[in-house]
C-alpha cells in the first residue's frame, strides 16, 4: 500500500505487488502500473456459465464490453499505463446465465512484434522513434470500443486504425477501411447515433489539417469527411453529437510539435490564457460552417452526451479547470508519468445558442469524476440520467472508487462506493428489455479486489445504485485496470440478422 500525506483518500490506494498472471518482465521493472489490478495479463480466456453471488437478471440480455491495455512486450522506455496492447474483455448475459471471453487486439503492430519476440516501439514516455516502422508509436487499438456495422471497432486515443473485432469471439477480424473510402486515421470515441445508424467520428494530425471530421454510414461506408480548421496541432479526446450537429473540441492543452520533431518527447501543456472552444458543425457540414463558441480554459477528457433545445446546444461533460501535469518530486523519475494520471474533474453544463451566439457554463457538482456514460443507446438526445466513476483527489495511481449516477434535471447524485482495495471499471448502463423508461435497467461493471487480485462483474439495479450490486459474477481470470466500455444490446448479438453468429 503506498500512502500519500496531502490527500487523504489516497490513502484507500492498494497497488499491490507483483501479480502472479502478468508477463515476467513486469517482475523486473519497477512501475505501480506493472504491479497488482495494474499489471497487464496476456492470458486470453474463455469460460461459461459463470459463478453467481446473488442472481443475474433475466432481462439482462447483452454484453458488457471493455478494452485496455496489457502489454505484451517489455518496452524499451518507461513504461506508461497508455501503452499496453488492447485486450477486450466480455461478459455476455443471457437467461439468467454468464459468459466471459478476453481476448488481445490483434494489431498489425502487435504482429510485428509476435514475429520479433520484442517491443519495437518506445512508448509514449518517449524518447519516440522516428525510424520505427508503420508509425514512431504503436498503434495498441487499447482505448476506446464501440459497436457499429455488425462489428466492435477496438479504438486507439492517439488516432490509429479502427479494427473490427468479432462482437461474439472477440477475434480481430481485420482493419475496417470504411468501405474502401479511408483515407485517415481515427480517433477513439467516436459516437454512433442510433436513430440513423451513422458514426460519427474525427482524428487528428501534427501538420495541416491539424483535424479531420468525418461521417460513416450505417452500413459501414465513409460517407462524409472535412478537414476542420485549428491553429496548431491539439489534443482533444472526444466529440459530441446532437441530432443535426456535431460538436468537436479545442482545449489550451497541447504538446509543442517542435519539441516533439527535434526530441522525440510529446509533452503536453496547459495554457491557462487561451479559452476552451467547441466547434459546432452540422452532420454533414462542411469546413467552412463549423462555427467556435469561446469558455473557460481547461480540459474535458470525457463528455457525457449533447442534445438540441430550442435554439440552444446543450452539453454535459467532465471538466478539469486545470489539467497541469501534478508531478511529485518525491517521485522522482516516475514523477512525470504519473502526473500524467492525476484527473480532477467536476460534472460542468456547457449551452451554445446557435441563432443569438449566446454561451453559458455551470459547474454542477464538485465531486472528482471522469468516465462518464449516458444511456449510449440516445447519444445525441436529452438524457436525465449519467453514470460515471469517482477518483480520489490526485491519487498514487488511477483508481476508480465509487460508482456516481448522475440525475442532470437537478444535479443530484447517489453513490455505491466499492469498498477498501476494490477497483471499478467504466460502467455503462444496460436496457433492461422491455424498458420505456430512461434509467429502468441496470449499471454493469468489473471490479479488481487488491488483496487476492481477484475480479468480478457486478450488476447494479440501475433505479438503486446505492443500494449495491444485486449480482457478482465471478471471473475465471483477473482483469487489470482499463479504459472505457460498452453495453451491446442482446438483440445485436444474437437476434434476427446476427443468429448466425451464436
Ligand atoms: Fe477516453
Amino acid at each position: 500500500m503506498r500512502a500519500m500525506p496531502d490527500s487523504p483518500e489516497s490513502r484507500e490506494s492498494s497497488v499491490g505487488a507483483v501479480a502472479p498472471d502478468a508477463p515476467d518482465w513486469t517482475a523486473r521493472v519497477e512501475n505501480p502500473y506493472l504491479r497488482g489490478y495494474h499489471a497487464p495479463t496476456v492470458h486470453e480466456t474463455t469460460a461459461v456459465d459463470l459463478a453467481v453471488e446473488g442472481e443475474i437478471p433475466e432481462d439482462l440480455y447483452g454484453a458488457y464490453v471493455r478494452n485496455g491495455p496489457n502489454s505484451v512486450y517489455q518496452p524499451s522506455n518507461q513504461y506508461h499505463w497508455f501503452d499496453g496492447d488492447g485486450m477486450v474483455h466480455g461478459v455476455y448475459f443471457r437467461e439468467g446465465k454468464a459468459t466471459y471471453r478476453s481476448r488481445l487486439v490483434r494489431t498489425e503492430f502487435l504482429g510485428d512484434e509476435t514475429r520479433s519476440g520484442a517491443a519495437m516501439w518506445p512508448g509514449i514516455m518517449g524518447p519516440f522513434d522516428f525510424s520505427a516502422p508503420r508509425h514512431y508509436l504503436k498503434d495498441t487499438a487499447n482505448t476506446d470500443l464501440i459497436y457499429h456495422n455488425g462489428a466492435i471497432l477496438a479504438l486507439w486515443y492517439m488516432c490509429g486504425d479502427p479494427y473490427r473485432l468479432d462482437p461474439l469471439t472477440l477475434d480481430t477480424i481485420g482493419i475496417d477501411d470504411f468501405g474502401g473510402k479511408r483515407t485517415t486515421t481515427v480517433s477513439a470515441h467516436p459516437k454512433v447515433d442510433q436513430r440513423t445508424g451513422e458514426l460519427v467520428y474525427f482524428t487528428l494530425a501534427d501538420e495541416a489539417p491539424f483535424m479531420r471530421y468525418g461521417v460513416v454510414s450505417a452500413e459501414g461506408e465513409l460517407v462524409h469527411e472535412i478537414p476542420v480548421d485549428l491553429p496548431g496541432p491539439r489534443s482533444p479526446h472526444d466529440l459530441t453529437i446532437t441530432e443535426n450537429y456535431s460538436i468537436l473540441h479545442d482545449f489550451p492543452f497541447f504538446h509543442d510539435v517542435d519539441v516533439l520533431r527535434k526530441h522525440g518527447y510529446r509533452v503536453a501543456k496547459f495554457y491557462p490564457d487561451i479559452p476552451s472552444r467547441f466547434g459546432v458543425v452540422p452532420r454533414r457540414g462542411a469546413s467552412d460552417e463549423v462555427r467556435w463558441f469561446d469558455f473557460e480554459p481547461g480540459y474535458v477528457l470525457h463528455m457525457v452526451n449533447a442534445w438540441e433545445d430550442g435554439d440552444w446546444i446543450v452539453m454535459d461533460g467532465c471538466f478539469q479547470p486545470d489539467p497541469t501535469i501534478r508531478r511529485r518530486k518525491e517521485e522522482g523519475e516516475l514523477a512525470s508519468m504519473l502526473g500524467y494520471l492525476r484527473i480532477n474533474a467536476h460534472l460542468r453544463r456547457w449551452r451554445m445558442n446557435l441563432r443569438t451566439g449566446e454561451t453559458s457554463e455551470q459547474q454542477l457538482d464538485d465531486l472528482n469524476v471522469e468516465f462518464c456514460l449516458p444511456d449510449t443507446e440516445l447519444y445525441g438526445q436529452q438524457t436525465r440520467y449519467s453514470y460515471h466513476q469517482r477518483l480520489p483527489i490526485d491519487p498514487y495511481t488511477v483508481e476508480f472508487h465509487s460508482l456516481v449516477k448522475y440525475d442532470h434535471s437537478d444535479a443530484s447524485s447517489v453513490r455505491h462506493d466499492y469498498g477498501p482495495g476494490m477497483l471499478g471499471s467504466e460502467s455503462p448502463y444496460a436496457r433492461r428489455r422491455g424498458a420505456t423508461e430512461e434509467d429502468d435497467g441496470y449499471v454493469v461493471t468489473i471490479v479488481a479486489d487488491a488483496a487476492d487480485l481477484s475480479s468480478a462483474c457486478w450488476i447494479y439495479s440501475a433505479r438503486d445504485i446505492e443500494k449495491g450490486p444485486i449480482a457478482k459474477v465471478a471471473l475465471p481470470s483477473r482483469v487489470p485496470s482499463g479504459f472505457h466500455a460498452k453495453w451491446i444490446p442482446g438483440d445485436r448479438l444474437w437476434d434476427a440478422g446476427a443468429a448466425d453468429k451464436s
